[in-house]
């Protein structure tokens, strides 16, 4: 199988969903913004602000491309979609899922969560951010999966379906 790619904002709850099809499909799970957590022993809001976003989106783009094309489940982070080589290489090499989630349910879901440097502005900002990259997401993906009201297992089984094999 090739890999499959999991894209959308930030809270469409990449992690999680990368987790149960791992489990479903019984293939490994990376996400990419715990490995660079772990590899580099910082937290990504720190990377934010010592080297700025801009280095971030190199160690990101790096960590994409060391994670192999085949029988892997990628969580990606929400920016992903901001450098086009990594757009290019996902449709290259493996299968785009877009978690699509409105932004009334991201709200709700990262009230108060102030982990996330993009996520840490103020409403206009958000707004603007998520129209800006809806398209994006959209126009890279191979598979679209609505997750607004609905539990993890439910929209991992949603992929597997829009895979082609069977439940
Ligand atoms: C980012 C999203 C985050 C993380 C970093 C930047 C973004 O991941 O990669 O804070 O640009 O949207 P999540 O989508 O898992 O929150």
């Amino acid at each position: 199988m090739k890999s499959l790619y999991l894209i959308g904002f930030m809270g469409s709850g990449k992690s999680i969903v990368g987790f149960e099809l791992s489990k479903l499909l019984d293939v490994i799970g990376s996400d990419t913004d715990h490995m660079i957590e772990e590899e580099n022993d910082v937290k990504i809001a720190d990377i934010f602000r010592s080297e700025g976003e801009r280095a971030f989106r190199k160690y990101e783009s790096e960590t994409l491309q060391r994670i192999p094309v085949h029988n892997h489940i990628v969580s990606t982070g929400g920016g992903i979609v901001e450098t086009e080589e990594n757009i290019a290489f996902m449709k290259a090499n493996g299968t785009v899922v877009f978690l699509e989630t409105s932004l009334d349910e991201i709200e709700t879901r990262l009230h108060n969560d102030r982990s996330r440097p993009l996520w840490d502005k103020n409403s206009f900002e958000k707004q603007q951010l998520f129209d800006r990259r809806s398209p994006l997401y959209k126009n890279c993906a191979d598979i679209i999966v609505q997750t607004d009201d609905r539990k993890s297992q439910d929209i991992a089984a949603e992929v597997k379906t829009q895979l082609g094999l069977k439940p």
